[in-house]
């Protein structure tokens, strides 16, 4: 691979330990990739930050960076931890809230924005073209599909040695040689949330390259965000390109087959929904962007309260804090559990219910492979009317 001056001094150590070791990865990676370069990346976005995933090893190895001097060389963002960051859920469990609250101070110290959330587009929308490094795979896909931004699906080390170095190997979806569609997939009248999620979760196993998705009406934004989410959960999409939606000149196509989809074979993805038990009604999965944050506040002032035995809970972005504090004060006062910073993918439930239902395939699809549990997709107003009383 060919190196610059400077990247051979930071292999050097002479930037110090922890910009070595990191630069270090990404070398062998893109070497064992073929790449022959390194490029420059404007965004890091790092995942696998959650205690319960990474463990005692992942914040040692955290702590060790950031003491021996690691620090962001770019604008770096950190994907959602396992507490509620509010410190008032009682559905998320806290018991492991220290040592998450250690690995956050270790994110902090190294410069990393405290985001905890796995929509990092909200804080600095890519540019079209742009090199990233992001882990997260829902932010991966609509990185690439809906901005035309650059970026393969990192894992959470290789984000992190990006985010300490600046720079991410010259290979896969950074060359456009790579970014071509070679199935269109048409697509006739589907509308619902449960449908663009089942849609997603169908792609994600049954296609094995890049797609390109001709809808007869343009999605809306959230609902891209439920299709390219389920996907990356099912599969290992990066880039799923949207006729009208994905930005010209981002990819190419040359396209071998045309594929159509029964709407009967959506059908087997929706999973548990007619259950009269305890039921956990979850929405956020990404996390919601504020419009659609403010749809389901007017939705749920519609009800009373939250049904007793049942539960509703909504993850959100940390920085709502800042800004959504009527909305959330809304909610809680009808009973809602909402989140900030965390999912209940990657943290642990304090109570089991008999049956989750949820608008996100990718949701539906960790919940029952990871946690064990009975999962079902509905529309937010089917989950919202299931789980609350008038
Ligand atoms: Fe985000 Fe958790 Fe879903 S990190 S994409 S809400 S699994």
């Amino acid at each position: 691979m060919h190196l610059t001056r400077r990247q051979e001094r930071i292999l050097r150590g002479e930037y110090g330990w922890s910009m070595a070791k990191a630069l270090e990865i990404i070398v062998r990676v893109g070497e064992s990739l073929g790449a022959e370069k390194l490029i420059e990346i404007k965004h890091a976005h790092v995942s696998g930050i959650s205690y319960l995933n990474i463990g005692e090893p992942g914040l040692k190895l955290l702590e060790e960076l950031a003491e021996r001097g690691g620090r962001a060389s770019v604008y770096t963002t950190v994907n959602p931890s396992c507490i509620d960051l509010s410190g008032s859920s009682i559905i998320i469990d806290h018991s492991v809230a220290r040592q998450q609250l250690l690995i956050h101070k270790a994110l902090e110290r190294m410069g990393f924005n405290p985001t905890y959330t796995c929509i990092p587009y909200l804080h600095r929308p890519p540019a079209p073209g742009e090199h990233l490094a992001w882990g997260e795979s829902n932010a991966v896909v609509m990185a690439n599909s809906f901005y035309g931004a650059r970026t393969n699906r990192e894992g959470g080390p290789l984000a992190l040695a990006a985010a300490l170095t600046g720079y991410t190997y010259y290979a896969g979806l950074h060359i456009m040689e790579n970014r071509v569609a070679r199935y269109r997939i048409v697509i006739e009248d589907i509308l619902s949330e449960r449908d663009y999620s089942s849609l997603g979760l169908w792609i994600g196993e049954n296609i094995d390259d890049i797609p390109l998705i001709s809808f007869k009406q343009r999605p809306d934004y959230g609902m891209l965000k439920l299709l390219f989410a389920s996907a990356a959960a099912s599969g290992s999409h990066a880039l799923i390109i949207v006729d009208n939606v994905t930005p010209k000149g981002s990819y190419r196509l040359d396209i071998v087959e045309r594929i159509s989809i029964d709407g009967r074979e959506l059908e087997k993805y929706h999973g548990d929904v007619e259950y009269n038990g305890s039921i956990l009604g979850y929405v956020g999965c990404p996390h919601l962007h504020p419009h659609e944050f403010r749809n389901l506040v007017r939705l749920v002032m519609k009800y009373s309260r939250v049904r007793r035995g049942c539960g509703l809970l909504v993850s959100i972005p940390y920085k709502y804090r800042d800004y959504l504090t009527g909305e959330v004060s809304m909610l809680r006062l009808k009973g809602v559990d909402v989140v900030f910073g965390t999912c209940p993918i990657v943290s642990r439930l304090t109570r089991r219910f008999d049956l989750v239902l949820t608008n996100s395939g990718k949701a539906k699809f960790y919940l029952s492979k990871l946690h064990g549990l009975r999962v079902g997709l509905a529309d937010t107003d089917v989950i919202v009317r299931s789980v609350m009383e008038m």
